[in-house]
């Protein structure tokens, strides 16, 4: 296993700000960057995961038993098949990341309850028919049935010259009619200037990330029934508690959700 050091990743980023503990010297160096032209990004990453448990357990009361997760991060609990397997134990969740420090926790993902199952694929969304046609993808998901693919904080590292559109047009032609698709992206929309300034820190340590317009947001939901409230901020998606917070809580989240079902 390539565990490399030197340069900020992705997953080792998210999980400082998520305040874990599988990070190094270069993850911290850069989201420490991250936070001081954003000092909310902590803030952002568990409202973000918040709203990932509040769109599973609600797929959940709708019948969804089968989940696609996709850029699935280094496990943070609780991890998506434990809320969907404490909604329904039977569900059946397949985890994908491509990066070696997640695929090390791997392990922790596949701990699931005796009725459902869960695998985890080490693959990138960007060869999505490589993960479609994956062994332990084909051995725990049916793909006849109904499935729920996520990809939450994944879509602003995918430039637009890689092409989200057909990774997630390849990914919801292989799922039946009464799927779903659940996206969470980061937008500059609230604040411009620290975006920019976010881009040149993950820039700076060679990753690109592509922030996104609200319209540019629901372009990836094109051809599919955005379910009410349709796009939102994540903490005003199905909120469980009302908040306190008002506009503030939105550029401070600077994120857009969206749960949309395939007619
Ligand atoms: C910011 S984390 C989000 C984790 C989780 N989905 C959440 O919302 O809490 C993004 C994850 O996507 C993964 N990722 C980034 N690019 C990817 C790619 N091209 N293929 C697969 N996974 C990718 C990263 O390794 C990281 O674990």
């Amino acid at each position: 296993m390539d565990i490399d050091r030197s340069k900020p990743h992705i997953a080792r980023m998210y999980d400082w700000y998520l305040g874990g503990e599988n990070n190094y010297e270069a993850d911290r160096e850069h989201a420490a960057r991250v936070e001081t032209a954003f000092p909310s990004v902590g803030l952002a990453a568990r409202v973000n995961r918040a709203f990932m448990h509040r769109a599973t357990r609600w797929l959940a009361s709708r019948g969804i038993r089968q989940f696609l997760d996709l850029g699935s991060g280094i496990p943070t609990e609780p991890n998506l098949h434990q809320v969907a397997q404490a909604a329904a134990a039977e569900s059946r969740v397949v985890y994908v990341d491509n990066d070696p420090t997640v695929l090390t926790h791997a392990r922790t993902l596949l701990i699931s309850s005796q009725e459902g199952r869960t695998a985890f694929v080490d693959a990138d969304v960007r060869a999505p028919q490589a993960i479609l046609d994956a062994d332990a993808l084909r051995t725990t998901l049916d793909l006849s049935s109904p499935v729920a693919v996520s990809l939450t904080a994944l879509l602003h590292f995918i430039p637009d010259g890689q092409h989200p559109n057909e990774i997630l047009g390849t990914l919801m032609d292989a799922v039946p009619s009464g799927s779903y698709l659940v996206l969470t992206q980061a937008t500059a929309d609230f604040d411009p200037d620290a975006f920019a300034r976010i881009e040149q820190i993950y820039a700076s340590g060679g990753i690109d990330a592509r922030f996104r317009t609200r319209a540019e947001f629901e372009g990836f939901f094109t051809g599919l029934e955005l379910a009410d409230p349709g796009i939102e901020v994540p903490h005003r998606w199905h909120p469980e508690t009302p908040s306190a917070e008002g506009d503030d809580l939105d550029a401070q989240v600077s994120f857009y959700a969206g749960v949309a079902r395939k007619p």
